[in-house]
């Protein structure tokens, strides 16, 4: 048996990863940028064993449906096949979440797995290596290889697509993200699906790649800057606009619940009142708050008002993979 484990913590991109342009190899089609959390963050453990029959996914001690399994056995395989290896794996995983409303993300998901299957296998792979065998797993989960900021270099090929940590000298200890969490009526559409309908229909798309460049440069230049304000404007205009392109897809569709719009809204209103604070959403309802954490407070009670103390989460900057001991590890 080959066992490893290891812990990652989520990461919210602020630059937006929104499109593949190979859905085999997960290249996209444009850089990201991100920002791993500390609030969130999954430990998986994998053990490579000669008694199992098949693959056996474990989220929070419950065994998966091969649905739930797919992403995985695919990641699996692919390192079986690079690393000539023939044995089954049992992946348990637990997410750490501060609530149970759906916050699960598959960027700590993918990445710690990535780590696990390093340290269970001895791959010894360097941080851009282990970045790359993320992205196989799910593209965000190159990102979350590293703390505070981070960059997704979309390059042109397996070798050349990974992140790279952002030197930000230490600014993104000052910052913080409110996570509010809304209620969701609405179907579900997973990013998978969400970025490979609007790459194939949206007639908006083109805008959305056209703005990528300018946004990424506004991005790191108020990073290098220590600009908040720069920051959170280029944050709230790429969300926004890579959300405008789900509405020109066929069919089309948002991930915006009222709820959504709702925040929004207050974060514009608390903004007026001489607040900086900028929102951000991904494939989901829940609304996310760039904020420094010296207003975090202030942000928090003027929510307070409209949300119950559940549904505001705040997370600060968090760190890169870290690995685990594996318990009974003599076996391995
Ligand atoms: C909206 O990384 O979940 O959160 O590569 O298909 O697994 P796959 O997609 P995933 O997409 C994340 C999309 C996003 C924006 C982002 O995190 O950059």
């Amino acid at each position: 048996m080959y066992a490893g484990k290891a812990r990652a913590y989520t990461n919210i991109a602020l630059i937006k990863y929104w499109g593949k342009k190979d859905e085999q190899l997960i290249l996209p089609m444009n850089n990201s940028l991100s920002l791993t959390l500390d609030a969130f963050y999954t430990e998986t453990c994998v053990e490579f064993d000669e008694t199992l029959t098949e693959d056996q996914f474990f989220l929070d001690g419950t065994i998966q449906e091969s649905k739930q399994t797919k992403k995985i056995t695919a990641f699996l395989d692919l390192v079986r096949q690079r690393h000539q290896i023939e044995l089954f794996a049992k992946v348990d995983s637990q997410n750490f979440v501060p609530t149970a409303a759906g916050l699960a993300s598959s960027a700590s998901g993918l990445a710690a797995l990535a780590g696990a299957c390093n340290q269970a296998l001895h791959l010894n792979l360097t941080d851009t290596e282990l970045s790359r065998l993320a992205r196989r797993g799910s593209g965000s989960a190159c990102r979350s290889i590293f703390g505070g900021f981070a960059e997704w270099q979309k390059g042109t090929s397996d070798q050349t697509s990974f992140a790279k940590a952002i030197d930000a000298d230490g600014w993104e200890d000052e910052l913080a993200m409110l996570f509010v969490l809304v209620d969701d009526g609405v179907k579900d559409i997973s990013s998978r699906d969400g970025m490979r309908r609007t790459v194939e229909t949206s007639s908006f798309y083109s805008g959305w790649l056209d703005s990528i460049e300018t946004d990424l440069t506004a991005a790191k230049q108020a990073i290098a800057e220590k600009d908040f304000v720069k920051l959170g404007e280029v944050t709230e205009a790429n969300s926004l606009r890579m959300h405008g392109t789900t509405l020109g897809a066929v069919p089309p569709f948002t991930y915006w619940s009222p709820e959504s719009l709702k925040v929004m809204q207050l974060v514009r209103e608390i903004r007026k009142n001489r607040l900086p604070c900028y929102f951000t959403m991904d494939a989901g309802p829940n609304v996310k708050i760039l904020v420094e954490k010296k207003h975090l407070a202030t942000l928090k009670h003027s929510l307070a008002e409209h949300f119950s103390s559940e549904q505001l989460i705040s997370a600060s900057a968090g760190p890169g993979i870290k690995l685990l001991p594996v318990e009974g590890s003599e076996k391995s």
